[in-house]
C-alpha cells in the first residue's frame, strides 16, 4: 500500500473549512493508504516562538476534532512532530544539500514576509520551514501528501531535495506527489475566506445555538436586496454550504433562489438545520474524547511509537547513504 502523511500545524480549535479543505479528505484516505497524519507543533514554532503559547493544549485540542472527524487511531498513525525526534535529525542533513536560493525564493517564504509585517520572521526556522516538512515526508517514504494548494511549493522543494539528495548519495527516497483535492470555498459569517484569524470562523466545536447564529448572519447574494428580487446562488457566501453539506438539493436551491420563491432567511435556516444534524456524530465523538484526555493523550503516545520505528528505520538507512554510520 502506498503511504500518506500530512500535517497541520496546531492552532487548537478547527473550523468548517478546515474540515472542508483537509480533514474530509484525510479520513477518506485511510481506507486507500497507511497514513501518517502528524502534528507540526515544531513547524508551529517557526512563526509563533515568542507568542508564549500552550503547544500542548493546542494539540489535544486539534486532535480531538481529528478524531471527532473519523480519523481513526487504528487505520492511520496519529503522532506529534516533536516526539519523534528523528525528523530534527533529518532536517539537519537535508539543510546541508539545501541551497538558501531554493528556499529564498519560496513564494510562501516572500508572501509571509510581505504581508506579516508586524510579525518577526527573520529567524532561521522560518527560512527553513520547508526542509522540515520536507524531512517530515520523506522520512516516512510517503509517496502521497495531500494539501492545500498553497502548500505545493513546499512540496515542490521536498522533490527537488529528494532528487538532489538522490544524486548525491544514492537512491534513498521516493519523489512524493500531493494530493489536491477539488475544494470549495467556504466563507465565514463576513463573507471572507474562513479563518481563525479573521474571527469568522464556524467550528467544529460550536453548539446547535451558535451554528444557528453564525450561518444567519452569513452574507448572500448582496445584489438581493428585496425577498421578491431573484438571486444569484453563484454570488452567494452561503450557497456553498449546500454543495458541501446538502448536494441532493443543490439543484432545487438554485431553482427556488433564481425564481425568488424562497428567501434567504429560509435559506439559511434550512442549511444551517442540515449542518448541525451533519455534525451531530461529530460532536458527539468530539464530547467523548473531551472527557476522556487520556485516551488522547495514548493515542498519540502510540502513534509516536509506531511512527519513530519507521522513522529510524530510514535514518538508519540515511547514515549507510552519507556514510557517518560509524557502528
Ligand atoms: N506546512 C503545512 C501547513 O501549514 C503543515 C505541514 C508540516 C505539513 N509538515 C507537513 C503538511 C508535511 C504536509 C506534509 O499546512
Ligand atoms: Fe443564497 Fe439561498 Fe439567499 Fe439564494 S436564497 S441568495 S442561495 S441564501
Amino acid at each position: 500500500m502506498e503511504r500518506v502523511l500530512s500535517g497541520m500545524r496546531p492552532t487548537g480549535y478547527l473550523h468548517l473549512g478546515n474540515y472542508v479543505g483537509a480533514l474530509r479528505q484525510w479520513v477518506q484516505l485511510q481506507d486507500s493508504y497507511e497514513c501518517f497524519y502528524m502534528v507540526a507543533d515544531l513547524h508551529a514554532m517557526t512563526t509563533e516562538f515568542d507568542q508564549n503559547i500552550d503547544l500542548k493544549e493546542l494539540t489535544i485540542e486539534m486532535v480531538i476534532d481529528w478524531l471527532a472527524a473519523g480519523v481513526d487511531p487504528n487505520k492511520s498513525v496519529i503522532f506529534v512532530q516533536s516526539t519523534v525526534p528523528e525528523h530534527s535529525e533529518l532536517f539537519t542533513i537535508l539543510s546541508m544539500i539545501t541551497p538558501l536560493g531554493w528556499l529564498e525564493r519560496n513564494p510562501t517564504y516572500k508572501d509571509a514576509k510581505e504581508n506579516m509585517k508586524d510579525k518577526d520572521l527573520s529567524n532561521v526556522g522560518f527560512l527553513s520551514y520547508p526542509v522540515l516538512q520536507a524531512a517530515d515526508i520523506i522520512i516516512y517514504k510517503a509517496t502521497k501528501v495531500p494539501v492545500g494548494k498553497d502548500q505545493l511549493p513546499h512540496l515542490e522543494i521536498t522533490r527537488e531535495i529528494v532528487r538532489r539528495f538522490n544524486y548525491l548519495f544514492g537512491e534513498v527516497f521516493p519523489e512524493p506527489q500531493a494530493i489536491l483535492g477539488e475544494v470549495p470555498h467556504v466563507y465565514g459569517v463576513d463573507g471572507r475566506k474562513m479563518s481563525k484569524s479573521y474571527n469568522n470562523a464556524i467550528y467544529i466545536k460550536d453548539s446547535k445555538e451558535e451554528i444557528l447564529k453564525k450561518v444567519k448572519m452569513m452574507v448572500t447574494d448582496v445584489g438581493r436586496p428585496r425577498r421578491s428580487d431573484p438571486g444569484h446562488p453563484d454570488d452567494c457566501k452561503v450557497f456553498p454550504l449546500y454543495k458541501i453539506f446538502y448536494p441532493e438539493i443543490v439543484d432545487t436551491v438554485v431553482e427556488e433562489c433564481t425564481s425568488a420563491k424562497i428567501g434567504c432567511i429560509e435559506c439559511k435556516d434550512r442549511i444551517a438545520k442540515k449542518l448541525i444534524e451533519y455534525l451531530e456524530p461529530i460532536k458527539e465523538r468530539r464530547d467523548y474524547y473531551e472527557k476522556h484526555r487520556d485516551e488522547v493523550i495514548d493515542i498519540l503516545r502510540e502513534g509516536s511509537k509506531k511512527a519513530r520505528e519507521v522513522a529510524s528505520k530510514t535514518m538508519e538507512e540515511v547514515r549507510n547513504a552519507i556514510k557517518i554510520k560509524y557502528w
